[in-house]
C-alpha cells in the first residue's frame, strides 16, 4: 500500500513450530523475510517481546446495528485490535439480528471500513432468534458465513436443533450453541449456588446448561455434524465435552476469561459488573475450566466481550442486563491465571480458535515467508493495572477495574498494517 517495509525488531517468534528469536519484515499484507537483522522502512521494536500469529476471537457482541451507544464496528474493533485480535466473530444478537444477508454484509463491510481487524459475522440458526423457523443459512452461508448461533439464547426445540445439524453438515458450516435451557433460568439474575440463597434472589442453576451440553453432544453423535459449545461455564459441562472427545465425536468448546477467574460469591455485594450470562460460577467449576483449557478439552479462549450502556449496567441486578466487557483484558488474563506456558496460551487465543471459524488460511498462521502478516507482539511480563477509562470500547463495563496483570499486547499488525503501535490505535 506504498507503505513500503516493516521489520519487527529483537522479539521471539512463537507460532505452532516452536520459538526462535528473529526479525520479521512484512511488505504487501505478507510476511517477506525471517531472520536476523532485518531492516526496513519502518521499525516496530519488539525487544523482550512475543511476536506470535494474530489472534481470533470466537465470541464478540459488537451491538451494530441497533446498539451503537454501547458499542460500534468500529469501537469495538478498535478495543480488539488494542486486545491483540486480528479477527473476531460478531455475535447475532443485534437489533435487527443477523438472520438475513443485508445485515450480515452490512457488519461484514462496517468491519472492512474501520479497517482494524476482521470481522466475520456470525449468522442467525433461527429467524429473529426466535427458536421457531430456521434462518436462510444455505444464503448465509453461501455469503461467506461459518458460524451459526443464536447466541444470547439457546435453541430450545431439540427436533429443530437436529434439523439446523443435518442442514448445517450438508453446507459445510458450524453451529454455535449458547447453552442453556431457559425453563430453568427465567428471571436469573446469578449462579444457583449458596452466595444466590444467601441473597435471595433466582439462580441459573448449573444443570440448565448441562443438560443443552448433553443434549447436543448426542444430536451430534446422531447427525454425524460438528457442534460449537460457546462459554462453557460448570465443572461438568466440561466434563461431558471431555468424554465426547474421548469418543471422537466431532465436539469443541470455548471458554471465557470470567469464567477462569472470577466466582459467584463476587455478587454478594449484588454488584451488577458481575452479572453474565452463563454466571460466575463456583471455585470448583473455575478449576474445571481451567483444566479443561490445560488439558486441551477446551479449544479456545473466547471473550464474550459484551459491552452495555452505564444507564443499563447500573440498573439493579435484577434488571441490568448480563455481560463483561473482554477484548481488551483477555491475553494478560489467560498469562496471569492460567498457569499454561506461553505457547499453550497463544494455541488457546490464536491457530485453535482460527480453526473453528474457518479462518485458518490467513490467521493463525505460522510466521513464515509468504504467509498473510496477521500478526500480535506482546510483552508477557510487563505489569499493568486494568482502568475502565483507558479502555477503547465504548462501554465501561469491566469487571477488572483496578486489577493489575501481567501481559500487554504492544503492536498489532492486521493485513501487514501496524494497527496498534506501542499500545496506541493507529486509527
Ligand atoms: O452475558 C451475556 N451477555 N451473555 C449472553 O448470552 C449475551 C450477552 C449480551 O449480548 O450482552
Amino acid at each position: 500500500m506504498g507503505l513500503g517495509s516493516t521489520v519487527i525488531k529483537g522479539g521471539t517468534v512463537l507460532d505452532q513450530r516452536g520459538e526462535k528469536r528473529v526479525d520479521v519484515r512484512i511488505e504487501g499484507g505478507l510476511v517477506t523475510e525471517v531472520g536476523a537483522a532485518l531492516q526496513g522502512d519502518r521499525m516496530l521494536d519488539a525487544s523482550g517481546c512475543i511476536v506470535s500469529p494474530g489472534f481470533v476471537d470466537l465470541h464478540v457482541h459488537l451491538r451494530e446495528p441497533g446498539r451503537e451507544e454501547a458499542e460500534t464496528i468500529e469501537t469495538g474493533s478498535r478495543a480488539a485490535a488494542r486486545g491483540g485480535f486480528t479477527a473476531i466473530v460478531a455475535m447475532p444478537n443485534t437489533e435487527p439480528p443477523h438472520d438475513s444477508l443485508a445485515v450480515v454484509e452490512m457488519v461484514r463491510r462496517l468491519g472492512v471500513q474501520a479497517g482494524l481487524c476482521e470481522v466475520l459475522p456470525s449468522g442467525c440458526i433461527t429467524i429473529n432468534r426466535a427458536g421457531e423457523v430456521l434462518a436462510p443459512m444455505a444464503e448465509l452461508a453461501a455469503a461467506g458465513v461459518h458460524i451459526f448461533t443464536d447466541d444470547g439464547t439457546g435453541v430450545q426445540d431439540p427436533l429443530l436443533m437436529r434439523r439446523a445439524l443435518e442442514y448445517g453438515k450438508s453446507l459445510g458450516i458450524l453451529l454455535a450453541q449458547h447453552c442453556e435451557v431457559s425453563r430453568l433460568t427465567e428471571g436469573a439474575v446469578m449462579h444457583e449456588g449458596g452466595c444466590c440463597a444467601r441473597l435471595g434472589v433466582p439462580g441459573w442453576p448449573s444443570v440448565a446448561e448441562e443438560l443443552m451440553v448433553f443434549r447436543d453432544i448426542e444430536l451430534s453423535r446422531l447427525t454425524g455434524a460438528p457442534i460449537h459449545f460457546l462459554h462453557l461455564s460448570t465443572a461438568k459441562s466440561v466434563d461431558l465435552v471431555r468424554g465426547a472427545k474421548a469418543e471422537g465425536l466431532r465436539v469443541t468448546a470455548e471458554a471465557a476469561p470470567h469464567h477462569f477467574t472470577l466466582t459467584d460469591d463476587l455478587l454478594n455485594g449484588f454488584d451488577p459488573i458481575f452479572k453474565v450470562n452463563p454466571p460466575l460460577r463456583e471455585l470448583t467449576d473455575v478449576l474445571a475450566v481451567k483444566r479443561g483449557l490445560a488439558d486441551g478439552t477446551i479449544d479456545a479462549i473466547a471473550t464474550d466481550h459484551a459491552p452495555h450502556a452505564p444507564e443499563l449496567k447500573e440498573m439493579p441486578l435484577d434488571q441490568a442486563p448480563p455481560g463483561m466487557l473482554g477484548l481488551e483484558t483477555s491475553l494478560a488474563l489467560s498469562i496471569s491465571e492460567l498457569g499454561l506456558d506461553l505457547q499453550q496460551v497463544v494455541a488457546l487465543l490464536s491457530w485453535q480458535p482460527a480453526a473453528i471459524a474457518g479462518v485458518a488460511d490467513r490467521h493463525g498462521r505460522p510466521i513464515e515467508v509468504g504467509e498473510p502478516a496477521n500478526i500480535t507482539v506482546f510483552d508477557p511480563n510487563l505489569a499493568w493495572t486494568v482502568s475502565a477509562a483507558g479502555l477503547a470500547s465504548k462501554s465501561r463495563n469491566t469487571p477488572y477495574a483496578g486489577r493489575t496483570v501481567r501481559g500487554k499486547v504492544r503492536h498489532t499488525v492486521f493485513g501487514g498494517t501496524a494497527v496498534v503501535i506501542d499500545g496506541e490505535a493507529q486509527r
